[in-house]
């Protein structure tokens, strides 16, 4: 049985390489003292992603009892139950059921539209920077810029108020962070996010339909007529919340640290627009936010990458590993923009990331405008320094310590 080393959130990717050595799949226990298979290589991980044997839905009677075989002391995820009606809790048909009356709201041309608000956004973000950093000229350029941007795009677009935003970061910070370690926050983070979005989805009944997601969820229908029931609504407020800005903000997080320690290449980007589209995707693929994917658990016995997992067994899927993987990719542990890459970043499968489209867009003009406004930005700490957050889930910083003395 393989544990995590205490290096693991600080830089996974040499454990990685290890276990990739050894072989595809390895039986692990978290910290937590939950036990799981874990899927490290690129193959076997495209596998998991799209088998019938592996489910999602954590609250089916074989969800509930792989968790509870899993933790040992028969702790199961303490969540409040009503958000669990979410695309990423469901496994088919609810899933397609679901999928098919939420992906129109994030259809290409409606997240193209969004362009001009996340340039505006990201402007007014720098100019409150330029406003408040002090003499020493450092910035936490995650707490101020990368953090923020993300929530506001998301808050607008699910027609919340921006000022609710602080509340949303703890809340979604209480889910995403080891939430087994900590079910008291979970617990009442989930109660205090039902509340929220009940009260928010009552307003909306009771006032005109915007044009907002939340007002769109509330009136879509399909062609059978079929439409979402309110937990469902709220379930999906609840996962585009969580989903749209923990991720993004690691994703605006670690790009701008690997820049930084290539200033050349930093600075190079603001006269080469055009650089900032490959150097995003190579990014989620070199760095990318997510770790490891949500869990998942087999439903029957089956065979994976070789290795034999009974049913009742939780799988996780290590995206971070399997997008290193030597055997699919030359030289992965350098950061090459110009390589065409598939990496496994937004996941594979029914469950590919339903936000990707927005998620890169944000990104791309996140990079643009800060080069644009200083292309001389440092990083302010030594990569010793780096405060790692301790999330198996999420791969991003505590904070970015940057230097904007003479950066504009
Ligand atoms: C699913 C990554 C941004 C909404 C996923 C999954 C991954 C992922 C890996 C699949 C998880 C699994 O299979 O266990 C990312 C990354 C992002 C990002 C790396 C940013 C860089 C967003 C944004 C939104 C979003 C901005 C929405 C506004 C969703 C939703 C799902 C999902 C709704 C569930 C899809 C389904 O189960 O059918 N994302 N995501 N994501 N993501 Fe994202």
């Amino acid at each position: 049985m393989i544990t995590l080393p205490a290096e693991f959130f600080r830089t996974p990717y040499a454990f990685y390489e290890q276990l990739r050595s050894a072989g595809p799949v390895h039986r692990i226990r978290l910290r937590t003292g939950v036990q799981a298979w874990l899927v490290v290589d690129y193959d076997a991980a495209k596998e998991a992603l799209r088998h019938p044997g592996i489910r999602k839905n954590p609250y089916s009677p074989a969800g509930v009892r792989a968790r509870h075989a899993a933790a040992g002391d028969g702790r199961v995820i303490p969540a409040n139950q009503r958000l669990s009606h979410h695309l990423l809790y469901a496994d088919p048909p609810e899933h397609s059921r679901l999928r098919k009356l939420v992906t129109p709201a994030f259809a290409p041309a409606r997240m193209a539209a969004l362009a001009p608000r996340i340039t505006a956004i990201a402007d007014e973000l720098l100019d409150g920077i330029d406003r408040a950093v002090d003499a020493t000229g450092r910035v936490d350029l995650l707490a101020e810029y990368a953090f923020p941007l993300p929530i506001t795009v998301i808050c607008e677009l699910l027609g919340v108020p921006v000022e609710d935003r602080a509340r949303f970061r703890d809340w979604s910070a209480a889910v995403v962070d080891t939430p087994m370690a900590t079910p008291q926050r979970m617990v009442s983070a989930t109660d205090a996010i039902v509340d929220y979005f009940d009260r928010l989805v009552a307003l909306r009944h009771t006032k005109a339909h915007g044009d907002d997601l939340i007002s769109h969820l509330l009136t879509v229908t399909d062609d059978d007529g079929d439409r979402l029931g309110h937990d469902e609504l709220i379930s999906m407020a609840f996962l585009i919340l969580v989903a749209g800005h923990e991720t993004t903000v690691n994703l605006i997080g670690n790009t701008v640290l690997t820049l930084l320690t290539d200033p050349p290449r930093y600075r190079a980007l603001h006269n080469d627009p055009d650089a900032v589209a490959p150097l995003v995707e190579e990014m989620l693929r070199y760095n990318g936010p997510v770790n490891v994917a949500t869990m998942r658990y087999t439903a029957a016995p089956i065979t994976l990458g070789g290795t034999k997992i009974p049913p009742g067994e939780l799988v996780l899927v290590a995206l971070a590993s399997a997008n290193r993987d030597e055997r699919h990719f030359a030289d992965p542990a350098a950061f090459h923009p110009d390589r065409s890459s598939n990496h496994l970043a937004f996941g594979h499968g029914i469950h590919f990331c339903l936000g990707a489209g927005l998620a890169r867009l944000e990104a791309r003009i996140a990079l643009t405008r800060l080069v644009g406004r200083y292309p001389e930005l440092r990083l302010a700490v030594d990569d010793d320094d780096l405060r790692w957050r301790e999330s198996i889930l999420i791969r991003g910083l505590q904070d970015l310590p940057v230097d904007l003395a003479g950066a504009a």
